[in-house]
């Protein structure tokens, strides 16, 4: 059973109509079932709301003002602490403190966030996707080898979670005979719902994890992604630790959660769609559409906003400083936008959504996760009988920053 976080005091500019009382880490019905409850807010909750739990902030749930919030980085910032703040803080750190990692380029808003963000956004290009894809598909053949004879399995921890995990350390060229700690740091960084969140510290430790890596690869360059970022220019100049540390972090956190829950929703909908299951097993080349509209049927990130000046949205007036979670789940199944937003249907528009985000922070990972996720389905559909889920451990979820699934129990005769 879930505890609602204290609520805490209106400040005096929001509005009365503005205020809906939503806990989006604890919600029951969110944590039970999270996109039947996304669905049911947007018919009983105004688009853009103030709720006073979670240390109060706004949540924007509908399309149009989420889009809009995406797209206005000079208003809606995701220097989620000012500069000024962050500056002053470090003078303060004595000089043997531990450098802690900044989330580049997801905290950095333009203009500096075009020069940080290009080198990544060479990296993680379509073409170095694709490279991976034979790599990508040995794994995924492996890992449901290794399960198929049982007939059942825990899906997140047998599939949805080493998968992400192993092409990242290969990818990296981080060694692979590390994918047990590397799996343990997963949970500490990503599962912080369940314990306090000592968030910067944690970043230390994923930098700490990654850092002889990082530095052996500036004089022995080889075939992987730390060596070829080591080999790009940064903001005019030559790459730094501090940068490629920074970078590191970020593609360990935005990575391998995001493609965790991708998957285990998917093949949630597939456990419980034999008919989909069905027609794409007879054909397979609809699969690439299928993911996309799976995609945003099941939105998963929340990202984080801060007012950076006053602003309307959703016909509220927000203020300078007020914290604004952009609800993705909620704005890919408002029906102002999606007709019959509820409905699997791959006919539809599939370009609208805004599960990989939008505007200048729009994901720099999304052709490495859509290769991840064209794969999954293709091997689970063609060696795999078809799967439902077991009727005895029904899936588990939390909600935060992502929702995502603890774990999803399917079985096949
Ligand atoms: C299905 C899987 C994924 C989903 C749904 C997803 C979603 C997102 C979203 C919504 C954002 C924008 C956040 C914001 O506006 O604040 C984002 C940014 C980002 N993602 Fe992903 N992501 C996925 C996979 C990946 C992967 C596999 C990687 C890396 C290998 C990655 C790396 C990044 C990075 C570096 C950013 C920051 C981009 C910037 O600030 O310019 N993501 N992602």
């Amino acid at each position: 059973m879930t505890t609602l976080t204290e609520a805490v005091e209106k400040p005096a500019h929001i509005p009365d109509e503005a205020v809906f009382d939503f806990d989006y880490h604890n919600d029951p019905e969110l944590v039970a079932n999270p996109h039947k409850r996304m669905r049911e807010l947007l018919d009983v909750a105004p688009r853009v709301f103030w709720t006073p739990r979670n240390g109060g902030t706004w949540i924007a749930i509908g399309f149009e003002e989420v889009f809009s919030a995406l797209r206005q980085p000079e208003i809606f910032s995701s220097s989620i602490i000012p500069r000024e703040q962050i500056e002053a803080l470090l003078a303060l750190m004595p000089d043997d403190m531990p450098r802690i990692p900044m989330l580049k380029p997801i905290t950095i808003d333009p203009p500096e966030h075009g020069a940080i963000r290009s080198p990544l956004q060479k990296a993680f290009s379509p073409k170095a996707a694709m490279n991976q894809l034979a790599e990508i598909r040995s794994l995924t053949d492996q890992l449901i080898g290794a399960v198929i004879d049982q007939g059942h399995c825990e899906f997140i921890s047998s599939i949805a979670e080493p998968l992400p995990v192993t092409v990242f350390l290969k990818m990296m060229g981080l060694p692979v005979e590390r994918l047990a700690e590397f799996r343990t740091l997963v949970h500490e960084v990503l599962i912080p719902v369940f314990g306090p969140y000592d968030g910067p510290l944690v970043l230390r430790k994923v930098a700490d994890a990654l850092a002889d890596d990082i530095a052996a690869r500036k004089d022995d360059r080889r075939d992987d992604i730390l060596s070829e970022l080591w080999g790009l220019e940064v903001d005019g100049g030559p790459m730094t630790m501090d940068v490629m540390e920074d970078y590191a972090v970020l593609l360990f956190i935005a990575g391998l959660d995001t493609v965790i829950n991708a998957m285990g929703f998917a093949v949630r909908h597939l456990a419980e769609h034999p008919d989909l299951q069905a027609s794409l097993r007879a054909d397979p080349s609809q699969i690439p559409d299928a993911v996309e509209e799976m995609l945003r049927r099941y939105s998963f990130v929340v990202p984080l906003r801060r007012m950076a000046q006053d602003a309307q949205l959703g016909g509220f007036g927000l203020k300078a400083g007020d914290r604004l979670m952009l609800h993705l789940a909620g704005a890919d199944l408002d029906e102002r936008k999606f007709d019959r937003p509820d409905e699997f249907d791959i006919t539809r528009d599939l370009k609208s959504h805004v599960a990989f985000g939008g505007g200048p922070h729009r994901c720099v990972g999304m052709h490495l996760a859509r290769i991840e996720l064209h794969t999954l389905y293709r091997q689970m559909l063609s060696r795999l009988p078809m799967w439902r889920l077991d009727p005895d451990h029904p899936p588990t979820y939390h909600s935060g920053n992502v929702i995502a699934v603890d774990s999803l129990n399917i079985r096949w005769d």
